[in-house]
């Protein structure tokens, strides 16, 4: 299998005012191609500046992280920019839709960021409703969805640009276990049937040892 993403010496500093909050130290790790990488860890222990060091969110201290052999740090904000709109896909415990606009709408946005014609556009997101076992609630907005369905829709939405790679930040964090099932099987399937590379943080050590190839634990911003 060939490597998608390699982490290098990784590090994290955040600035507040004379503070500094070392969020990640010398993180290394390498992720194949098509893997299901799962990433536990206290509260506080870094997952989330990972996750979004990866997404292109924000910008490591130190070290680098190559995606697809182009190191993140040396992209201008025009390349990076193309980084979260294509390379990958963010989903997140709070979901994160647009509250005003419906299920439809929600996935329609990533793709006029994208310059796909109009016409196509709602095909196409009609569509990735279709696949996410949404076709009911296209013209609902994620107030009159359920937990398991808006997660659905913020999951359909990552995927809008045919992303390499899903970034799932606790993606299961607010919901019941029955629910949190369903999209942990998604999830799955997207990694066995489109080969979508998944790094996804969970607090659930048990389903994290069931689905992923591999699990790396944080610990106050290291890997133990
Ligand atoms: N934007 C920020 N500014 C300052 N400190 C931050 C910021 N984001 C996170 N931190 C701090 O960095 C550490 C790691 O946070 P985070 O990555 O959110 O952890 P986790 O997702 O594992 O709960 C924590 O101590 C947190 O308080
Ligand atoms: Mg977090």
């Amino acid at each position: 299998m060939s490597e998608v993403l390699n982490i290098s010496n990784l590090s994290k500093i955040y600035q507040k005012g004379t503070i500094e909050i070392p969020a990640l130290r010398d993180i290394n790790c390498e992720v194949d191609k098509g893997s299901y990488l799962s990433i536990v860890g206290k509260s506080g222990s870094g997952k989330s500046t990972l996750l979004n060091l990866i997404g292109g969110l924000d910008k490591p201290t130190s070290g680098t992280i190559q995606f697809n052999e182009q190191e993140l740090g040396s992209m201008t904000r025009y390349q990076l920019a193309l980084h979260r709109r294509f390379a990958v896909g963010m989903i997140f415990q709070s979901f994160n839709l647009i509250p005003n606009r419906t299920a439809l709408e929600n996935i329609i946005l990533p793709l006029v960021f994208a310059g796909i014609p109009k016409r196509q556009r709602k095909q196409r997101a009609t569509e990735l409703l279709d696949q996410v076992g949404l076709s009911e609630r296209i013209n609902h907005l994620p107030s009159e969805l359920s937990g398991g369905e808006a997660q659905r829709v913020a999951i359909a939405r990552a995927m809008a640009n045919e992303p390499e790679m899903i970034l799932a930040d606790e993606p299961t964090g607010n919901l019941d276990s029955g629910t949190s099932a369903e999209i942990i099987d998604l999830l799955v399937s997207l990694n066995k049937e489109k080969g979508l590379t998944i790094l996804m943080v969970t607090h659930d050590k048990e389903t994290a040892e069931a689905v992923s190839d591999s699990i790396i634990t944080l610990k106050d911003g290291r890997i133990v």
